[in-house]
């Protein structure tokens, strides 16, 4: 592992093997919090249920983005808003599937990269994502625009990702996950690689400031950004996410924005 420059070519083939081997481990690890059909923001356990940052979603079209197994669209549903939910990686979209059978609850299911869109403009009345796709591509600025588009105007787009000042800290929900040591201005990605020196996991950075930007350049307005606290009583550990650092900084920054009328 270590930081180097990967483009969006290999960052896209990288995520799709890594999801696709990972999808099972992940909602064996990950599913019982995350739910079959409920709408978790974050690993600080926020739901949609009691921030309400998607306003009321009763008949409202609603992209999923990086839908993983696509809980949140079940739950999307149940409230009568009609989602559709796309993914990089079959992997993780068979595991929305057998989710679905268990369920009852089926939405439409995409096989699409964040990067290129195969929906119309203006098709959709709200896009959101829970940590989805945007932590993962080489150019968040082009999803920015690619869901820009596809939304209607007065459209609005939240999506949730690791708060960028985690960046500076090591990958541990421990005491040496306290220590400054990585500078957050170094926008180098974050690659894990085979033997070869091929990518087979890469994560990138962006400061605060470059989210905003990425959202403004894009057309949106910006609305809020969200930090979650860590409850009390939570206690719950998410890789990197515990308690003894969610009580000093946060964990994830969700973006609300707004294509303009
Ligand atoms: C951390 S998971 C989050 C999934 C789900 N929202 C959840 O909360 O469990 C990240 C997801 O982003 C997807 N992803 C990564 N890069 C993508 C891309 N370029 N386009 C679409 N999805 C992507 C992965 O396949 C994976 O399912």
């Amino acid at each position: 592992m270590g930081r180097r420059a990967v483009g969006s070519a290999a960052s896209r083939r990288a995520s799709r093997h890594w999801w696709d081997a990972d999808a099972a481990s992940y909602q064996a690890e990950h599913g019982r919090f995350l739910g079959d059909a409920d709408f978790v923001w974050c690993p600080e356990g926020l739901t949609e249920s009691s921030a309400g940052l998607l306003g009321d979603v009763t008949g409202r079209r609603v992209l999923e983005v990086g839908c993983g197994a696509a809980s949140c669209s079940r739950w999307l549903a149940r409230q009568g808003a009609y989602p559709v939910a796309f993914d990089l990686s079959a992997g993780m979209l068979g595991e929305a599937r057998a989710a679905a059978g268990r369920t009852g609850t089926r939405v439409p299911l995409v096989q699409a990269d964040a990067e290129a869109l195969p929906f119309a403009d203006r098709s959709f009345d709200v896009a959101a994502t829970a940590f989805g796709a945007v932590p993962f591509v080489a150019d968040p600025g082009a999803v920015m625009r690619e869901v820009y588009r596809v939304l209607r105007p007065g459209g609005r787009w939240v999506f949730a990702v690791t708060h960028p000042m985690r960046w500076i800290f090591l990958d541990d929900p421990g005491e040496r996950g306290l220590v400054a040591v990585h500078s957050y201005f170094d926008r180098t990605p974050y690659v894990e690689y085979d033997e070869r020196g091929v990518p087979t996991y890469v994560e990138h950075h962006r400061t605060l400031g470059d989210r905003v930007r990425d959202l403004v350049s894009a057309g949106f307005t910006l609305t809020d950004v969200v930090e979650p606290e860590w409850p009390d009583g939570h206690e719950q550990l998410w890789g990197q996410w515990s308690p003894l650092r969610g009580r000093l900084f946060p964990g994830t920054a969700i973006f609300v924005a707004h294509r303009p009328d």
